[in-house]
């Protein structure tokens, strides 16, 4: 069956194939892939015990199909358009060729420092060429790797380090974001004081400053490079073999490793880039979001090179110098598709149109976005400044775990509605469900979001404990993937993302799990007990408000605010700072102990009138206090 999508009867049809006939249809796709030897059975699944294996006994490697199998036709072509976060620094554009130098370089030099195929590699690097090279030369060589966002603390990254069994990380001197100066290589050694699993430490001298080295441990990239050719035969990988670990939050306890595998997440996430945006060979796609996020690994690293594409990769921040660099960018790189994140689109607009004045947006043909719900003003805003009106917007809904785009209007089928996620990707079967599991039938409806049938790029485990990843995704609601958020089915049968609808909270699109954060709070000496809850916020989308019951006198509240958001940035990162911090005498809990978050919500929302049924609480004159001294 032709597959192509020009219009959205095609997609129908398309679609009505991909559920009817599933394996045929992954496998029609998987052919276009390079496979150096292929697939017994495309699919293999119980989603009770939470096994799903896809094309197993197949040998590829991902690095090969993003960077090998291009050089004859188009090594020429370049790969990346690297804009630094310095104005005047220049540009570097990277071809393909250059690409696969750098990455069978490096993947030589992972090797000569011990890595072997299976082990764990931690990335702590900023927005540079060399994080891609990183990445891809883990995936040559078989190493895990699991890219940690530079902005998160050293506690973060030995938490991290420590829970995969990390053997070497990769990182600079240091990183620079707008005018901010991060020194990374400081943290990392901060934070290699408590991961014995870690023998080496590769250092990309990014801006010279001065590090500290220390010998037998730690090795300039620059150096090692040179020791080594350029001739890198890959490590060929069974299907399943894993390919990398991403640390996500989730209701409860400490971040999950989320772990994908090399066959099935390069069929979806190569498909997908390149329908969902709808790719040309000539045009040029730029992703904004941190390859620390799964956006960055699936629409920067991977899905671009794996379709053979011209990507701009930027190192700085969207307002700096001004809040018109995203846009100079755009027209300084006749940028074609642009796919940013709706916190970057409010905080761009509330700058005001005049940074849009003399900048010729006119190469824009698509646009996107990703990571949280966008709203219509900045939708609007979005589709007439931005995309003058004549750019289809993908509102893409995915997650980490799911490895690639579930649903969005795909590029150039012309159905489309402001804050839709709209319909699912070929191949993706979507339930909503009530609260018991029951699933709601017809359209005018909502409930919360599952989906009932493998993809390709699915999550396949939680690291280290798979009993975690069966709990958290597939034990809510029987024999479903439950994604956490909820979701309406209009009368026409369009699907609408409303949000979370457990305990994770989407700051700016990052993923901040409650009890994270309670965690790194309680820490504070003053501090016995916290409740934290999201509240709506016009940049971020989300922002935190947490709620602290303290066993000592507080004499300078602003001091103690200051104290409580360091404690939170050092155990997780600066962005899971609260905005707000009320001090309570005690919190609402009903008579199991179970803190009634429902009601927090509610005040943090502002929304006092109604607060719903508090008879169950323990002590209900609790809720009048701190309705009374609610921020
Ligand atoms: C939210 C990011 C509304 C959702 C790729 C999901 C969205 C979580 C959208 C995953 C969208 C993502 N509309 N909400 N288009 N895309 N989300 O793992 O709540 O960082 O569960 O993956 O972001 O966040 P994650």
């Amino acid at each position: 069956m032709d597959l192509s999508l020009k219009n959205y009867q095609d997609y129908l049809e398309v679609y009505k194939f991909s559920v009817e006939q599933p394996e045929e249809f992954w496998s029609d796709i998987a052919y276009t892939f390079s496979w150096k030897q292929p697939w017994e059975k495309v699919l293999n699944w119980d989603f009770k015990e939470a096994n799903i294996e896809w094309f197993k006994g197949a040998k590829l490697n991902l690095s090969y199909n993003c960077l090998d199998r291009h050089l004859a036709e188009s090594g020429n072509k370049t790969a990346f358009i690297f804009e630094p976060n310095d104005t005047n620094a220049e540009t570097r554009k990277i071809s393909y060729y250059e690409l696969h130098e750098m990455v069978c370089r490096f993947a030589n030099v992972l090797k000569a420092n011990g890595v072997k195929k299976g082990d764990r590699i931690c990335i702590y690097l900023p927005m540079i060429p060399e994080a891609i090279v990183a990445m891809l030369a883990c995936a040559r060589v078989g190493a895990v790797h699991s890219v940690v966002f530079a902005g998160f603390s050293a506690q973060s990254i030995s938490d991290r380090v420590n829970d995969s069994d990390c053997s070497l990380i990769i990182t600079s001197d240091g990183a620079v974001r707008g005018d901010k100066k991060i020194e990374l290589k400081k943290i990392v050694d901060e934070a290699l004081v408590s991961c014995p699993s870690i023998k080496k430490c590769i250092v990309f001298n990014s801006k010279n400053w001065e590090v500290n080295m220390i010998a037998g441990r730690d090795v300039w990239w620059h150096s090692e490079i040179k020791k080594v050719d350029s001739h890198n035969e890959p490590e060929w990988m069974d299907a399943e073999d894993p390919l990398f670990i991403l640390y996500t939050s989730g209701s409860t306890g400490k971040p999950k490793g989320v772990l994908h595998t090399c066959g099935g997440y390069m069929v979806m996430v190569g498909y997908s880039f390149k329908t969902v945006f709808n790719y040309q060979p000539h045009q040029i796609f730029w992703c904004t979001a941190d390859i620390g996020w799964v956006t960055g690994h699936s629409y920067i690293a991977f899905g671009p090179t794996l379709n053979g594409a011209t990507s701009v990769l930027y190192e700085g921040v969207p307002a700096w110098p001004d809040a018109g660099r995203y846009w100079n960018i755009i027209d300084k790189h006749q940028v074609n598709i642009f796919y940013t994140s709706p916190t970057v689109i409010r905080s761009l607009m509330a700058f005001g149109d005049t940074f849009l004045e003399g900048k010729n947006l006119s190469s824009l043909e698509v646009l996107g976005t990703v990571g949280e719900p966008i709203n219509e003003e900045a939708w609007f805003w979005y589709h007439d400044r931005i995309g003058k009106e004549h750019c289809p917007i993908v509102d893409t809904w995915w997650q980490t775990e799911t490895g690639a785009t579930m649903m969005t209007p795909i590029a150039g089928l012309g159905v489309a509605k402001p804050g839709y996620a709209m319909y699912p990707m070929p191949g993706i079967q979507l339930m909503l469900v009530n609260e018991k599991g029951d699933e709601i039938f017809g359209n005018g409806v909502e409930g919360n979001l599952c989906v009932k049938f493998p993809w390709p790029s699915m999550a396949r485990t939680v690291y280290g404990d798979h009993k975690r990843f069966q709990q958290t995704y597939f034990s809510t609601y029987k024999n479903l993937y439950f994604t956490g958020d909820g979701c309406k089915r209009d009368e026409e049968g369009f699907y609408r993302i409303t949000g979370r609808v457990d305990d994770v909270i989407n700051v700016s699109g990052h993923r901040i799990g409650t009890g994270e954060v309670e965690d790194a709070i309680n820490d504070h000496e003053c501090i016995i007990e916290s409740a934290v809850v999201g509240f709506p916020h016009d940049i971020k989308g989300q922002a935190l408000y947490a709620f602290v019951i303290c066993d000592k006198k507080v004499d300078d509240l602003e001091k103690f605010k200051i104290e409580v958001g360091k404690i939170v940035s050092e155990r997780i990162g600066p962005f899971a700072r609260p905005d707000k911090i009320q001090i309570v005498r005690a919190l609402p809990k009903t008579r199991s102990g179970k803190i009634m978050r429902r009601i927090l919500r509610k005040i943090a929302e502002g929304e006092i009138s109604n607060l719903g049924d508090v008879t169950t609480l323990i002590d209900p004159t609790v809720v009048e206090e701190i309705k009374k001294e609610a921020l």
